[in-house]
């Protein structure tokens, strides 16, 4: 890859940066070398009530044990908001900007600390006890924040479903976790348009069942129905609850939340992580990765639903007491310069978002950019999928003016924080590469016989080590968290991604090697789409695969047989559609669906996908052999009415 453009570390980042290229080289060895030494170091980064005298207790055969720091006690929110508002109680410690432009707020960490503490009396107040499992579902609003800290502070374990997703979706993932309490608000309110938040959990509960207590917070006044003896509003549950509420002191491995994500197989998993190792790993990855300073102005563009939310939103920058701002609305709307705008109106200087984000405002070319100033701005962040290098050059020629290094940043729900990934005063840049490990993760690649490549080579990604920021179980399913992450290849952590290391020890992440797909970011598992589908009347079977789609990163394509004496038509394709918006959510639309007499199936009846992967790719030029099918006339009628021609 001798093409490959090479961006140096510029001067001023190579001054200012906390580490250089020698000195990560330094660190990062020492972290490997010894990772009690290592940890046991960085862990003071976060006060603990009662210090640890264990640092590492891990193993990934031959069954899964991972433990940090486990014998201190420590309080995630003591940590994020109580130890801040000696040294630095006026700080701004959320920036809010509203969807409408005109709506934006400061709170300070004096004014978080009183929140979250009224939040957490009112938690307690309906019932809410330490261990127990609180389900938020919430728009983009600092009371999301209130009530996820105010669940750290009593011990209590959170679970945050986007709000994007479905009151079926909502039901599964409360039930899953025997929540009894919900935080919701009446209405969202994105891109101009209300999202009926309280109607969905209204049709969750009425399917969960066991919900007892439903804390409604008032967004947008909407009227909505209130079932008395179970729903509250929150301003009026706070007004008679005290002021103040005491840490809870936590065991490091005690639960923090819950996490639902897609896998390729099943209903999503409840990824959990818990309190000491988490936190560390957020704070100290966001600290070093983002460069951040004392006093800069930090913008993640995620949703406080996905894990990138949880850890670089909220978590790791309020524990290092940062200024974080947190966006209710879209970046096209008003207009596409909607981001450009809010940069320019806060002066933020670290910028985090989605090369999905990217490649769309990329549409609209570069006057909605370049109208603006920017020049607040030091540093860019891409993350959740690969980063095409036209993109990559886009965001950094247009959005950062040939000034800013890009963090591509590699990570998962599942690994808590970022694993690898620049760090803007140390390592030189490649368009697309996510580059070199953090400090203590050890990736490995192996071939498909769990053999350890060396040097330049492609496979699957492994992790060899665990890293305090790791997944502990899966919630209820400690067998799935081995059969998932730890079956395939004895020893090490796996990934689900392809990846490719170059000659400079660069990692090249390509993608998921499993049946999970990657829509704008977003994780959705091939077989929920598929159960959605088959769950239709008139829909005998059913088969989702992903395909490149220019904005989304991948498109859901779906091949659908009808039930007999069902015809194929626009209408049902409209209908089945809506029907799986419905089931999951709009992120799980299929963009494309294939009406199929008959699917190739091997003798033995399995769906063989790499055919279907192939079509719906367009490169159908390439399907490999296809003897082994039990009809393969079926691939002839497949490949004559594919959907994409690309
Ligand atoms: C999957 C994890 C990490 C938070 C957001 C997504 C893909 C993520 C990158 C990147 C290439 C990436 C991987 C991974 N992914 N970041 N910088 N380059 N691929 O979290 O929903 O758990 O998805 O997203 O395929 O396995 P998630």
């Amino acid at each position: 890859m001798s093409d490959v453009k090479v961006y140096d570390v510029p001067a001023e980042w190579a001054e200012r940066a906390y580490v250089g290229d020698a000195e990560y080289r330094r660190l990062y060895a020492a972290s490997i070398a010894d990772p009690d030494a290592f940890w046991g170091e960085h862990g003071k980064r976060i006060d603990w009530f009662k210090p640890y005298t264990k640092v590492k207790n891990t193993r990934y055969a031959p069954d899964v044990s991972i433990r940090w720091f486990e014998d201190g006690t420590t309080n995630v929110a003591h940590n994020c908001v109580d130890r801040h508002v000696g040294k630095r109680g006026d700080r701004t410690a959320i920036i809010w900007e509203g969807d409408n432009p005109a709506e934006s707020r400061h709170i300070s960490y004096r004014e978080l600390s009183a929140e979250v503490q009224r939040f957490a009396n009112v938690l307690k107040a309906q019932g809410v006890a330490r261990g127990d499992r609180v389900t938020i579902y919430m728009p983009m609003i600092p009371e999301a924040a209130y009530a996820m800290l105010a669940c750290a502070r009593i011990g209590a374990v959170h679970s945050v479903v986007f709000g994007g997703f479905s009151p079926d979706s909502l039901a599964g993932r409360i039930a899953d976790c025997a929540s009894s309490v919900v935080v919701t608000a009446d209405e969202g309110l994105r891109g101009g348009k209300p999202v009926p938040l309280k109607l969905n959990v209204d049709a969750a509960c009425a399917k969960a069942g066991g919900v007892t207590s439903v804390i409604v917070v008032r967004r947008t006044a909407a009227a909505v129905p209130m079932t008395a003896g179970r729903d509250v509003y929150y301003d009026e549950a706070a007004k008679s609850v005290a002021a103040e509420c005491p840490c809870e002191e936590m065991g490091a491995e005690d639960p923090l939340f819950i996490l639902y994500t897609s896998g390729s197989t099943g209903k999503p998993k409840g990824v959990l992580h818990t309190t000491g190792g988490y936190l560390v790993y957020a704070a100290m990855t966001h600290q070093y990765v983002f460069d951040y300073h004392d006093g800069d102005i930090y913008w993640c563009t995620a949703d406080v639903g996905w894990v990138t939310g949880h850890s670089y939103i909220l978590y790791g920058p309020l524990a290092n007491g940062a200024t974080t701002l947190m966006f209710e609305g879209v970046p096209t709307w008003p207009s596409v310069s909607r981001c450009w705008e809010v940069i320019d109106k806060h002066k933020v200087n670290i910028f985090y978002t989605a090369p999905t984000a990217i490649r769309a405002l990329m549409g609209s070319g570069e006057e909605p950019v370049k109208k603006t100033s920017r020049a607040s701005l030091r540093l860019l962040g891409s993350v959740g999928e690969p980063i095409n290098p036209e993109a990559w050059e886009w965001y950094h020629r247009v959005v950062g003016d040939e000034r800013c290094p890009i963090v591509d940043t590699w990570w998962q729900t599942e690994t808590g924080g970022i694993l690898i990934t620049p760090l803007p005063g140390a390592t030189k840049l490649k368009p697309g590469s996510a580059t070199r490990p953090f400090f203590g993760v050890k990736p490995e690649i192996v071939d498909a016989d769990g053999k350890v490549q060396d040097g330049p080579c492609a496979g699957n990604l492994v992790i060899a080590d665990s890293w305090p920021g790791q997944m502990r179980t899966v919630y209820g399913d400690h067998q799935r968290f081995f059969d998932t992450y730890f079956a395939a290849y004895k020893g090490k952590y796996f990934t689900g991604d392809g990846c490719r290391r170059d000659e400079d020890g660069y990692y090249w992440i390509t993608g998921r090697v499993d049946d999970v797909i990657n829509v704008s970011g977003h994780r959705m598992g091939t077989a929920e789409v598929e159960s959605a589908l088959v769950a239709h009347e008139k829909v005998s079977e059913a088969a989702v695969v992903g395909y490149p789609h220019d904005i989304k990163g991948q498109g859901i394509y779906a091949y659908v047989t009808l039930m007999r004496g069902e015809e194929p038509s626009e209408g049902l394709r409209k209908e089945l559609v809506a029907w799986v918006r419905k089931e999951i959510g709009p992120i799980a639309s299929p963009d494309l669906i294939q009406f199929a007499p008959g699917l190739p199936k091997t003798r033995s009846g399995k769906i063989m996908r790499r055919i279907l992967r192939k079509i719906a790719e367009d490169d159908f030029g390439a399907l490999g052999d296809t003897s082994t099918l039990a009809d393969p006339a079926v691939v002839d009628d497949l490949v004559a009415n594919r959907q994409n021609r690309a």
